[in-house]
């Protein structure tokens, strides 16, 4: 009884899990808190947690902001889709991405159809607080006017994660367990067609 379960069952149970699973897509701009919540997900949903910045940071020893001064903002750029399309073709995975990964035509088309694409939508004061105070970690808003840099790509952007996405979750005022509770109830209220 118990080999059978084993054997058959379980390896059966978990290919059943991946098919009806779609991966889950973090988009939103930074500050979102897309790491938080794919960390909170990992648990949760016990499934394997990426983000695009971590890995290309682990790949090359450097962090995102080393690699923008020292290689610049098109060779990240680069190497952010190449890791798009790689961890987008992972099944029933959880994906934070940059919040600059949407700029690119190629990556907004890999995550629309590979998965079910999240936007995590914030007001930008929501967002402000959330990052003014990380230091120089994020390269983009190392300007003599952060605030002003940052409204200037969110107006520019926004449309772009409005596209890309199955579902818009407003997150100022939930909670990371509410973020949780709304992104598994997204997927078991939409159906996505994926490749
Ligand atoms: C970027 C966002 C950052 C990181 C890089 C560029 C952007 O990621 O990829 O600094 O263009 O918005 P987070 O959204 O995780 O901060």
């Amino acid at each position: 009884m118990l080999s059978w379960l084993t054997f058959i069952l379980k390896p059966l149970l978990a290919m059943l899990n991946v098919l009806s699973h779609p991966s889950i897509f973090l988009i939103g701009f930074m500050g979102a808190g897309k790491t938080e919540l794919g960390q909170h997900l990992n648990q949760v949903l016990n499934r394997p947690f990426y983000d695009t910045d971590q890995v290309i940071e682990a790949e090359m020893g450097l962090s995102v902001a080393s690699l923008f001064n020292t290689r610049g903002e098109n060779w990240f750029r680069d190497q952010e889709a190449h890791t798009v399309e790689l961890l987008t073709r992972l099944k029933s995975i959880i994906l934070a991405t940059g919040g600059g990964a949407i700029l690119n035509s190629n990556n907004r088309d890999y995550l629309k159809t590979r998965g079910h694409v999240i936007y995590l939508k914030a007001r930008i004061e929501t967002l402000w607080d959330r990052i003014k105070d990380t230091g120089n970690t994020r390269p983009l808003l190392q300007d003599e006017h952060p605030f002003e840099k940052m409204k200037a790509l969110l107006a520019m952007r926004a449309p772009l994660y409005e596209e890309t996405a199955h579902t818009i979750i407003d997150t100022d005022s939930l909670t990371l367990e509410e973020l949780g509770a709304c992104v598994i109830h997204s997927l078991n209220s939409t159906t996505v067609e994926t490749d």
